[in-house]
């Protein structure tokens, strides 16, 4: 098989290398890629990721089986619906079903008329009707921008006045633009957070193993929110009837909800939940894999990818199974993310057998990885036991130069409480 993923980050490594560990695929190409995913034999292609008559000319030439898309802007943009028009097999919603991500508005629409527990929310366009009721409800509470904004749309305010200033941010200095326009209010839910995924296919719902990011900057959880620090799987404080109950109550509704509401979805779905006193609560659905959760839930998976895929694109039953070894990952980013940041840094060479490493923010000069990005690269390993996995990666990270760039010390603390 010749595959192609779209998109450029450590998720697309991921899984870019998942399918090229599978005997049956004999290429892999990425585009656009960046230059770190060579060190495991995955081919760059020159193309940008919004360029969809590009990628097509491309997977004509190449006679590609079928293409993997990654990120959610292309999915926003309708890249499934053109390959599709254009004879080819693309994996991932298509753009009326991506909007499940692409406004949080939908997604609650879709939650409220399918009884989705989430948390209690408003949609606001005017900057004092949103005022007044967040003066109402009182804090905490979150604001999120109603678009997409590269998981920085979101601010958990601890004050009034905190929300205020992010509702007029929004609103009326128009910080995110369109995506902003719109602002949801949203109650603020206490509890432990938890990314569950799961492929799907219409109404048919294949859950994979849970994992936890983390969302925020720095260690014990300050600072601003970011795409996501680092992540673990499984999640040993999440019960598993917690899990069960969501597979249920929550993603097997969403896939219904969605063809009742004539967006039927297939791709990736992945549900970001609090663990609430009163169970599962979704504060966000994706319509693709998670970053960071996706370097740590694919390792564990012991069954074929591409078989997956496969059996999906068919409207097969694919096959899942998963090893029971823990999996940690740790985020490396550049000093001053997720806010103005050094490009240029030289990365270490990471020799050490008993960790993967997943590149993002990378670039290539005079033949050394060197950091183009905020989140520069994933450190990964596997374990009998989460301390275990843990201590390899941080044990490898403490050994590395890392000038400029940072990553949070306390990955998983949570678990091991
Ligand atoms: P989101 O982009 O919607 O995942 O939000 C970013 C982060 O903000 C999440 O990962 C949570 O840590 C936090 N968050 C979002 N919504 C809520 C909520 N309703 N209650 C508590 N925390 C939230
Ligand atoms: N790690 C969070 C996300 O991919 O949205």
């Amino acid at each position: 098989m010749k595959l192609l993923v779209v998109g450029s980050g450590g998720r697309e490594h991921a899984i870019a290398k998942k399918l090229k560990n599978d005997p049956k695929v004999s290429m892999v190409f990425c585009a656009p890629g960046n230059p770190g995913m060579q060190t495991d034999g995955i081919e760059r292609v020159a193309i940008q990721e919004s360029d969809h008559q590009g990628l097509i000319s491309f997977c004509q030439k190449e006679a590609i089986d079928w293409t993997f898309v990654g990120p959610e802007a292309p999915l926003a943009a309708g890249i499934v619906d053109d390959f599709e028009a254009a004879g080819l097999k693309a994996f991932g919603p298509k753009k009326a079903a991506a909007k499940i991500e692409g406004s949080k508005d939908f997604a609650k629409q879709i939650m409220l008329k399918n009884q989705i527990p989430t948390a209690k929310h408003q949609t606001f366009t005017e900057f004092e009707a949103a005022k007044a009721y967040v003066i109402a409800q009182g804090a905490p509470i979150v604001i999120k921008a109603d678009g997409l904004a590269a998981g920085k749309g979101v601010v958990v305010a601890e004050t009034t006045g905190q929300a205020i200033a992010a509702l007029s941010e929004m609103l009326e200095d128009n910080k995110f633009g369109d995506s902003g326009a719109r602002v949801v209010v949203e109650e603020f839910l206490a509890g432990e957070e938890f990314s569950l995924l799961a492929f799907v296919r219409n109404e048919k719902v294949y859950p994979m193993v849970i994992s936890q990011d983390h969302k925020r900057a720095y260690d014990g959880d300050v600072g601003p929110n970011t795409g996501g620090m680092g992540a673990y799987s499984p999640v040993p404080q999440i019960p598993e009837e917690m899990v069960a109950q969501a597979v249920t109550e929550i993603l097997e509704p969403a896939a219904l909800g969605m063809i009742k509401n004539g967006t039927p979805f297939t791709g990736i779905l992945y549900a970001g939940l609090i663990a609430t006193k009163e169970g599962a609560k979704v504060i966000e659905f994706n319509a693709r894999f998670g970053d960071p959760e996706t370097q740590v839930v694919l390792p564990r998976l012991t069954s074929s990818l591409a078989d997956i895929i496969t059996a999906l694109l068919q409207d097969e039953e694919p096959v899942l199974t998963w090893s029971d070894e823990a999996t940690f990952g740790v985020v490396v980013a550049a000093e001053g993310y997720p806010g103005t940041y050094e490009k240029g840094m030289v990365l270490p060479k990471i020799a050490n057998s008993e960790v993967a490493v997943y590149y993002a923010g990378v670039a290539e000069e005079k033949n050394q990885l060197v950091a183009n990005g905020g989140r520069i690269f994933l450190v990964e390993a596997q374990g009998e036991t989460l301390s275990e996995a843990r201590q390899k990666v941080y044990h490898t990270l403490a050994a590395a130069d890392l000038p400029k760039m940072f990553y949070r010390k306390d990955i998983g603390a949570k678990a091991l409480k």
